[in-house]
């Protein structure tokens, strides 16, 4: 892998108070390129002593430094940050595509949508102004938005630098400081953003970069008391235990947690767009999406020409290294592949296409060939369980209310997509199904400006837009007897 890029030019000790705390002797963890299964960088491990200072340091800058920074010059420095991350951003999306597996334009996409995520919350630092409230003559009441404190930043190893953006620049708007803990398996744009936001001055202490296991270094700093608010984007197990981590010191959490979205489609959609919708839906990023649409719910009188058509797209998708930009990289790590072996083996599902361990030439790391099962029963693993890989499951829907049905039947609620000409159809399905965000004829519509996140096990909390800053301020009344 060197030959593809110099890891040695990354800074891989935690950036604690502006500083990168060199940890000689530390435990480290490897981060592995999960195309060739081999060693990229040994990571150190922030134990104890970083976590407490890593929140010691975010609570000093939060009504220090970053306190007298005004509005305006927050605004200006998140947009640099923005400008510093599309400067970099070839070597951030190498780095990114080696470091997740996910094909390089993927990458690309994926560092684009962290500068713009700056970028965008940029734009309102400086107008996040309260109310003022009528009381009649005797009064003077307003409410001012105050930020909610040292906040604390778990991310997932799918999307590593969006989910850090995503998180981090809303709060940073809205004025609080921030300590994030990447994912162990992808570990290393986030610790090249902490020269960024150097280079853009933000000051030190406002942001904190710590690794290291989510069972410790993550467990420690959620339960760390100092801590305001945690976002966390992940697993809805690793989530619940998060939840009571904060709850022992009564924080608010974000939980952005997993998902079994449906893709619907009736016999009246546009049929190339939702061929091409539902193979974006399920097969981005090797289907390591927590808004994947996993479940192609599609009504029974065009179910059998879409399904051969479908199944000839995937059968023809290439697999290989993310940096050399095929279809379908690899998936994240060898407990992941064996994860989507295992529940493929158990779903009891007729296959469509693939099925098995991918075997890209000269290429020992984790891949699955991209698979489509038939579902047989609306109770079985593959329809009911998050599977996170290349692996798209099909119910065929009588008519439109089974298909409703169907869609809804899950212990999940992020996302739901529809495929109809029918307004009205895609209105009631709107209604109908339990979900933070409901795409119609096009699957992944929207972006940084669109309101995310979950009901049901997929979570609680919105990211991105404008809703995105409401976990970051807290608003304060004032009320006055004159
Ligand atoms: P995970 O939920 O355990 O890991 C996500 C993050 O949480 C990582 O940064 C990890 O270090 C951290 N973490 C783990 N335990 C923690 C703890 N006790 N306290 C604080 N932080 C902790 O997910 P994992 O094991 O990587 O993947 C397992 C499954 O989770 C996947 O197969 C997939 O189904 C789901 N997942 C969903 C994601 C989403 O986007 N919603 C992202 C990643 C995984
Ligand atoms: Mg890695």
């Amino acid at each position: 892998m060197t030959q593809l890029f110099d890891f040695d030019s990354i800074n891989l000790s935690p950036f604690v108070d502006g500083k990168r705390i060199s940890l000689s002797g530390a435990d480290v963890i490897p981060t592995y390129d999960a195309a060739s299964g081999s060693v990229l960088c040994n990571v150190p491990v922030s134990d104890e002593n970083i976590v407490n200072d890593a929140v010691a340091s975010a609570k000093r800058a939060l009504k220090g430094p970053w306190a007298k920074v005004i509005p305006a010059e927050r605004s200006r420095m998140l947009m640099r940050v923005a400008q510093l991350i599309r400067k970099d951003a070839a070597r951030l999306a190498t780095i990114e595509s080696l470091d997740s597996g996910k094909p390089l334009r993927e990458a690309k996409g994926d560092i684009e949508t962290s500068a713009r995520y700056f970028e965008y919350y940029a734009g309102i630092a400086d107008k996040l102004q309260g109310d003022t409230i009528p009381l009649g003559p005797d009064f003077v009441s307003f409410t001012m938005h105050e930020p909610i404190g040292v906040t604390a930043h778990i991310i997932p190893w799918n999307f590593p630098l969006v989910t850090t953006a995503r998180g981090l620049a809303p709060a940073l708007a809205a004025g609080c400081t921030a300590v994030v803990k990447p994912a162990e398996q992808t570990p290393l744009t986030a610790l090249v953003l902490a020269d960024i936001l150097t280079e853009a001055g933000v000051p030190p202490g406002v942001v904190n970069i710590i690794c290291g296991p989510g069972n410790k270094t993550g467990a420690l700093l959620c339960e760390h008391p100092d801590v305001a608010h945690v976002t966390f984007t992940g697993s809805v197990a690793t989530g619940k235990t998060v939840m009571r981590a904060a709850a022992s010191h009564v924080a608010s959490v974000t939980m952005e947690l997993g998902g079994k979205s449906p893709v619907v489609v009736l016999a009246d959609a546009n049929m190339d767009d939702a061929l091409n919708g539902t193979l974006k839906a399920a097969f981005m990023n090797a289907g390591q999406v927590c808004s994947a649409g996993s479940r192609l719910v599609i009504e029974k009188s065009c179910a059998d020409a879409f399904l051969d058509k479908l199944a000839a797209r995937v059968g023809a998708f290439t697999l290989g290294r993310g940096i050399d930009d095929p279809d379908i990289g690899p998936v994240i790590s060898e407990q992941q592949v064996r994860k989507v072996a295992s529940i493929v083996a158990e779903s009891g599902a007729q296959t469509l296409a693939g099925g098995k361990l991918g075997k890209p030439s000269g290429l020992n790391g984790w891949f699955y060939e991209p698979t489509v099962l038939l579902a047989k029963d609306a109770r079985s693993v593959a329809v009911q369980e998050e599977i996170f890989g290349p692996v798209l499951t099909v119910q065929i829907a009588d008519d439109f209310d089974h298909a409703c049905a169907l869609a809804e039947d899950t212990p999940y609620g992020l996302v739901g997509g529809i495929y109809t000409r029918d307004v009205s159809k895609a209105l009631k399905f709107s209604r109908h199904l339990s979900a933070g965000q409901i795409f119609i004829n096009q699957y992944f519509a929207g972006g940084v400006e669109t309101p995310f996140g979950g009901t049901k096990n997929s979570g609680f909390g919105r990211e991105k837009g404008l809703e995105g800053l409401k976990a970051y301020y807290a608003v304060k009344t004032v009320t006055a007897r004159l």
